[in-house]
């Protein structure tokens, strides 16, 4: 029987909503088709956009979404996207595919895009072929509440007041994609694109967000931090879970042995080692600073399903990748203290996506149930939470262990308790008996999303996979004792 532990009186910081925050880029059917389907379609939509996936993105809790890119942010040049739609200039998506780009999702679909879903904006701006001048303008367009040629050209588009500009992110990937930069040549470019980038209204600051390291190049952090720790609100890592660990057989999304499993949960959980020696390296270089970390882009990376182009990164997503994002989630959690937004790759049809479309038709993945039923941590506070657990080892990847269970607890203002728990095994149930600190529980609602390993959801058989009312447990006065079956994600939900 495994110990469970959790203390709210130990409250430990407020979860920012935006750790449970998307990625939509300009990449295979992300955007066009996933997301935008245009005025004309047969496909029910408010203004070009799919109701059916608004509607679905709103239910699961959306909080922000990250726009254009990825790396079609730095050959994205945001003026040939406004404007009559028919006299936009059209451009060879380079990175994804070589498909032509008719620039009919820009600025003004993107905001339309985040009220519908009622979400906050982050808007990664062109380091890499822009200019300091074309990033500078688009602030402007975007922000300004007055008279200059920007605000001018935004209300001659039809949008007479500014957009709530959010997040801004200078430059993605600059060390890869991006420019293949160094960081001291990347850290002082950031000082100088971000100068020209105002607050145009002093009370509405626009958070910043310098490219950071790509998984464990900790040197780019140190001196990333160093360069930008007076100009920046954040830095952004970036790390995908790869099965295999390679980029040219990356592991497939759906046929896979135990080890295989057994590998993919053991690389996504070496995520908190990742985040533990950022900061620690970020701390080091900044003692009292303010600089936080965000982690835009997360989640699994396989190969693409057979006969889709190569470019498009469609993948298929079952109970693995909800364990993945389960344990992740959780991880993130338990470093709200200095993570403030985190955006899984990518929204719709790209890589670990919360939805799959086909034509009119449409899929939640096993990893849209996760992000759905973590919904109420959003704005909670952080408690204390410690679990006994068992190691796995992953064979592939020379015994490394990572745990069986992974949890995390927050608090409502009401004090009502949400503890959500992963058992990442694929074979063996966990019992576990929880005890909360100086709390008479009064009532408890629990539940589950539990399967095979292998399960999905697809266009046959679209709810194999999905959240049911979890019963395997009994209350206690204190507590509670449960059997966490292999393979779930588990919610309780404690009213004292
Ligand atoms: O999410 C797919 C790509 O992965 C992004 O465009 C890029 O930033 C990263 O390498």
């Amino acid at each position: 029987m495994e110990k469970y532990l959790i203390n709210p009186n130990e409250k430990i910081a407020t979860i920012n909503k935006d750790i449970y925050g998307h990625f939509s880029e300009h990449l295979g059917r992300c955007i066009y088709e996933g997301i935008y389907v245009g005025e004309d379609s047969k496909i029910p939509n408010v203004n070009g956009m799919r109701c059916d996936v608004v509607n679905a993105l709103r239910e699961m809790g959306i909080p922000v979404l990250r726009w254009p890119g990825g790396c079609f942010a730095d050959e994205y040049h945001w003026k040939d996207g406004i404007g009559k739609k028919s006299e936009r200039k059209k451009m060879i998506n380079t990175h994804w595919g070589g498909v032509v780009e008719d620039n009919s999702f820009g600025t003004h679909e993107y905001f339309e895009l985040c009220r519908q879903l009622g979400c906050d904006t982050y808007v990664n701006a062109n380091v890499g072929s822009g200019s300091v001048k074309e990033m500078s303008e688009w602030v402007e367009y975007m922000t300004f509440d007055g008279v200059s040629p920007m605000a001018e050209l935004r209300k001659k588009n039809g949008s007479e007041k500014p957009f709530n500009l959010k997040y801004l992110g200078v430059g993605n990937e600059s060390w890869g994609c991006g420019g293949n930069m160094d960081p001291e040549y990347y850290g002082c470019l950031y000082k100088q694109y971000n100068t020209f980038c105002r607050d145009y209204d002093s009370s509405k600051h626009i958070k910043r967000i310098a490219c950071g390291p790509n998984a464990g190049d900790y040197h780019w952090t140190k001196v990333v931090t160093d360069k930008v720790k007076r100009y920046a609100d954040a830095l952004s890592l970036h790390y995908y879970t790869l099965p295999t660990g390679k980029w040219d057989h990356k592991g497939s999304a759906t046929v896979f042995d135990k080890n295989e499993y057994n590998s993919t949960i053991c690389k996504a959980y070496y995520i908190d080692e990742l985040i533990k020696n950022h900061l620690a390296m970020m701390q080091s270089v900044q003692p009292n600073g303010n600089l936080k970390l965000i982690v835009d882009e997360w989640g699994t990376w396989y190969d693409v399903e057979p006969g889709t182009n190569p470019g498009f990164l469609y993948q298929q997503s079952t109970m693995r990748d909800a364990i993945v994002a389960a344990l992740t989630l959780n991880i993130f959690n338990k470093h709200a203290d200095k993570i403030i937004m985190a955006n899984i790759a990518q929204t719709v049809n790209v890589l670990q996506s919360v939805i799959l479309t086909d034509g009119e038709k449409m899929v939640k993945t096993p990893t849209y149930y996760v992000f759905k039923m973590y919904k109420e941590h959003q704005n909670n506070t952080l408690i204390g939470s410690y679990i006994t657990s068992e190691n796995i080892e992953s064979k592939n990847d020379r015994n490394k262990q990572f745990p069986q269970l992974i949890e995390s607890a927050s608090t409502d203002e009401n004090g009502t308790i949400y503890s959500t728990i992963t058992n990442t095994s694929s074979v063996k149930s966990a019992k576990i008996k929880c005890q909360i600190a100086d709390t008479r529980v009064d009532s408890i609602y629990a539940e589950i999303i539990s399967g095979d390993c292998h399960d999905k959801n697809d266009f046959v058989n679209q709810n194999k996979v999905k959240t049911v009312e979890f019963t395997d447990y009994k209350k206690l006065k204190d507590g509670f004792t449960a059997v966490i079956p292999a393979c779930s994600v588990v919610k309780f939900v404690v009213n004292k």
